[in-house]
């Protein structure tokens, strides 16, 4: 497996893998990879020749309050992984090997980065879908892969790529999760024992509301609300539990199965947590 940690120089040779008749994927990552990551991986590699990891804490998404300086790193455990999964090259710079001390431009995609967590967020979104361009500019996949758990990220993403005419089909990969239901996150790791065990709330909220379409009920508000008391009596505070387009994002008052999904993040103790189920 290759390391770079330059942007030329990675460019450089994804265009030689090009020439070379190669498929190329791209998983984009802030690294302290777990299972998630790993089938994000996996996924590349069954639609791609040649599979390029970004490890990336990119700090344009991250507002002051946020958690850029305790993000978790284990670079050397995170190539192992990448290599034994197969991917042909890992892309690690530094802050500065991706912005000039005086960059001044961004990408921002202006609806459906504004609700959910963009609403807490107002930042976020901008600095993803800025690293996100560069990174296709560097890596020139044909294909991306994404992770489900960040739904409002992937929907973003995909917009920015219709917008922007970028030649990417976007891959978005379903959540993976611990045996008793729990998201697999990297920052799962801030969680306390007893945060931990009261945050299978939120899983089991999620499960019940699908079962509950899936036996017949279209209400969102219905739904919504058996949603927020679960989670409320596990001592977690919604900050939004919501059925939406899973496209466009827009709240939905009736279910469109096959079309919907359910959108929930929850706060305590200074914490925040997101999932999601499609519908
Ligand atoms: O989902 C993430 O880990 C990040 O938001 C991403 C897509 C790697 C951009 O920094």
């Amino acid at each position: 497996m290759q390391t770079f940690t330059s942007p030329t120089e990675l460019h450089a040779w994804c265009m030689e893998q090009k020439r070379l008749g190669r498929v190329i994927g791209l998983v984009p990552t802030m690294g302290y990879l777990h299972e998630g990551h790993l089938s994000l991986i996996r996924e590349a590699r069954k639609r791609c020749d040649t599979v390029v990891v970004s490890i990336f804490v990119n700090p344009t998404q991250f507002a002051p309050n946020e958690d850029y300086d305790a993000y978790p790193h284990k670079e050397a455990d995170d190539l192992a992984l990448c290599q034994a999964e197969g991917a042909a090259a890992c892309f690690l710079p530094q802050p500065g090997d991706m912005y000039p001390q005086d960059a001044s431009t961004w990408v921002e995609e202006t609806r459906l980065s504004k609700g959910y967590c963009g609403a807490q967020r107002p930042i976020h979104f901008r600095g993803v879908c800025t690293v996100v361009a560069k990174l296709f500019n560097i890596v020139a996949p044909d294909v991306a892969v994404f992770g489900q758990k960040d739904f409002q990220q992937v929907a973003v993403i995909r917009r920015m790529v219709r917008d922007l005419n970028f030649p990417i089909e976007i891959v978005r990969a379903p959540i993976v999760r611990d045996s008793d239901g729990l998201a697999k996150s990297s920052r799962n790791t801030y969680l306390t024992p007893e945060q931990r065990a009261t945050a299978l709330s939120l899983s089991r909220s999620l499960f019940a509301a699908k079962a509950a379409v899936d036996a017949g009920e279209r209400s969102a508000e219905v739904l919504e609300t058996a949603i927020r008391q679960t989670v409320t009596a596990a001592g977690w505070a919604p900050d939004y539990a919501t059925v939406v387009d899973a496209e466009t994002l827009v709240p939905l008052q009736q279910v469109a199965p096959g079309a919907s999904a359910i959108l929930l993040a929850c706060r305590k103790d200074g914490l925040r947590l997101i999932d999601n189920i499609l519908l």
